[in-house]
């Protein structure tokens, strides 16, 4: 029997990245997923792969971002398979015109806001009167290592600090419901769109070209563990989605091979 037989979760950003990864561990473990996702192709793509692998998956076009779009995304979850045990609100990530703060724009701070921010807040909005119905429930948001500390992108940190905060707060108000609230903080994962990004040349030792580009290969040499893959994360939600978690509540688990947690130091 899997760990999550008979639940029925959604996962937003399913078409790619983190969130793919946990819908297929999420439908081997025998649950049955919706795919909340933006772009059509990947999400219809995930949802065959599910499918072909024998799993119970549909992909529902959404923009977590709107408050309509969500809304009917969850409706057609229930529509479909009847309730809603987990939600992993997933879908984000950061902007490179995320700039110093005298130097943004504001429509690159609304838009990190909304992503990271607003759109776990619509899921929560639609999701927990289902979970009451049905007697508890686990959610799970994303944070991040660079919400954990402040970093040179103003707006996705403060997203990503908020989400810790508003974990808390869902964990407190709807824990007489039955309903836990966790979150993951990742360090740097290896998602296809991190390896087109960072795994090119310029970014090996070797080659890096800028001092930027230098330190950041320095730094991934000092913290060994701290690059996972997708199915690494995908372990941690798997345990916060079963009941295997039940004593967890309004934690947020860094899941960044200690880079947030120890300094290490340069000389001993
Ligand atoms: N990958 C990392 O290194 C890393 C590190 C720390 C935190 N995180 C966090 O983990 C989460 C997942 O990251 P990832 O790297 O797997 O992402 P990803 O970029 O690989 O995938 C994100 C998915 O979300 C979808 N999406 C974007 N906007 C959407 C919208 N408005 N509505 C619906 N879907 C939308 C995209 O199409 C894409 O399929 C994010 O919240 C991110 O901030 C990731």
């Amino acid at each position: 029997m899997g760990r999550m037989e008979g639940k029925v979760a959604f996962l937003t950003g399913a078409g790619a990245g983190i969130a793919k990864a946990t819908a297929k561990a999420f439908a081997r473990e025998g649950a049955k997923v919706a795919l909340f996702e933006l772009d059509r192709d990947t999400g219809a793509a995930a949802e065959r792969e599910i499918r072909d692998s024998g799993g119970d998956a549909i992909f529902v076009h959404t923009d977590v971002t709107d408050d309509e779009s969500v809304k009917r995304a969850v409706e057609k979850t229930i529509e479909r398979f009847g309730k809603l045990n987990v939600i992993m609100n997933c879908a984000g990530g950061s902007l490179l015109e995320d700039k110093p703060v005298h130097e943004m724009d504001l429509a690159i701070w609304h838009k990190t806001i909304a992503l990271n921010l607003l759109h776990p807040f619509l899921c929560c909005r639609y999701a927990i009167p289902h979970m009451i119905t049905d007697g508890g429930g686990s959610i799970i948001n994303f944070a991040s290592h660079m919400g954990l500390k402040g970093s040179q992108r103003p707006a996705y940190s403060a997203s990503k600090g908020g989400i810790q905060s508003f974990t808390m707060t869902l964990a407190a108000q709807y824990a007489d419901y039955g309903i836990r609230a966790n979150a993951i903080a990742p360090g740097t994962v290896r998602t296809e769109r991190n390896k087109s990004r960072y795994e090119t040349k310029e970014f090996l030792p070797e080659n890096s070209a800028t001092p930027a580009a230098r330190a950041r290969a320095a730094l991934l040499k000092l913290y060994p563990f701290s690059v996972g893959e997708p199915e690494d994360i995908a372990a941690i939600a798997v345990f916060l989605g079963s009941d295997e978690s039940r004593m967890l509540t309004g934690t947020t688990i860094a899941a960044d091979g200690g880079r947030s947690t120890y300094i290490k130091v340069l000389a001993e």
